[in-house]
């Protein structure tokens, strides 16, 4: 398998996801929007096509030709579940509509370990119908899904300021004290999708959850112990109220109606962040593949902090 099609290339895990497929030696076809994002630097390795989700003809030159699909963009903003639907829903079955025409074998999803719960939130609820989407075609395309917990790594500006704070030694306890959560580096994340591509497809949907190595995942308490070899001394804790992020959550989705912008702290993000139990299981993506996590917590931090 050489030549690969993706989307959300210009966002924080497709950008990680891209470099790495090159390096890997395949050839990409990506997928950019002209309105929201300069025109990348056109490369030997990289074939950009300007276009949009909601562009059938865009997705259809995109995809001509190539021996799979990673759908990685998605909206991860909003507050109305028509928004996140738009993108997170009809987008796969758009792209999915042009994969089946172009009779494209593989196609992987960037889902996330929310559509778990779906009921938690308007994204969880649009990345579970996502995945719905994908299981309709799954006789006509090999379909795989990926589950990611919370991804961090060089590139994300959602977890940033929080993992800032720990590097200087102070906690901050966003969620419940006693929550446990996995968590994956994006070099892991994107090695993992190398490997699925360079196995064999399977002739059902697959969904596929990943961790950073892990047991059990974090619990805040692991958090602090890192925080604490970190910076060589004891961390402070900061417990951030249920009551205080609502409230912001509240105001920004009355602002976001007001203003016109998609923020990310919303009530349903708060339920998403208060849930208990985010924890991963490797089990399925050992079976089907020889990826391996790398990069623990301990050792993301020391990356992104050297
Ligand atoms: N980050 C995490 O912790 C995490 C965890 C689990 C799952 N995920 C999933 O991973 C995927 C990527 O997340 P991310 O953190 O990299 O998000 P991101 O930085 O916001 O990037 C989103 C990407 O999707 C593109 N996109 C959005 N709407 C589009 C549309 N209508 N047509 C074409 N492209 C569109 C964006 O293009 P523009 O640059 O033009 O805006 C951007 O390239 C998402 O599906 C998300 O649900 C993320």
């Amino acid at each position: 398998m050489r030549s690969i099609a993706i989307t959300g290339a210009t966002g924080f895990i497709g950008t990680v996801l891209l470099s790495h497929l090159v390096d890997q030696g395949f050839h990409v076809k990506a997928l950019y929007r002209p309105a929201s994002t300069p025109t990348p630097d056109q490369t030997d390795a990289v074939q950009w096509q300007p276009g949009d989700l909601d562009d059938i003809k865009s997705l259809r030159k995109l995809v001509a030709g190539v021996d799979a699909i990673v759908h990685c963009a998605g909206a991860v903003r909003g507050t109305s579940l028509e928004q996140f639907e738009n993108t997170n829903t009809a987008g796969v079955a758009h792209l999915l509509e042009a994969a089946v025409e172009e009779k494209i074998p593989r196609f992987l999803l960037m889902s996330s370990l929310a559509a778990r719960e779906p009921s938690l939130s308007a994204y969880a609820s649009s990345k579970k119908s996502g995945e719905a989407v994908l299981v309709k075609y799954q006789d006509r395309i090999s379909c795989d899904i990926l589950r990611p917990p919370a991804v961090y790594g060089p590139g994300d500006r959602e977890m940033l300021p929080l993992l800032q704070l720990i590097r200087r030694g102070i906690v901050p306890i966003v969620g419940d004290k006693n929550g446990r959560f996995s968590l994956i580096y994006v070099d892991d994340l994107v090695a993992a999708v190398c490997c699925l591509l360079k196995s064999d497809p399977a002739p059902k949907s697959r969904c596929f959850e990943l961790h950073d190595g892990q047991p059990d995942g974090y619990t805040w308490q692991k958090i602090k112990t890192v925080a604490a070899h970190l910076n060589g001394k004891e961390p402070r804790c900061l417990s951030i109220p249920r009551s205080l992020l609502q409230m912001i959550a509240l105001t920004n989705a009355g602002l976001a109606r007001l203003l016109d912008y998609r923020p990310m702290l919303t009530p349903g993000k708060v339920r998403e962040i208060f849930h208990l139990d985010w924890v991963c299981d490797n089990t399925a993506i050992f079976e089907a593949t020889d990826w391996q996590p790398r990069i623990l917590f301990s050792e993301g931090m020391k990356r992104l902090f050297p």
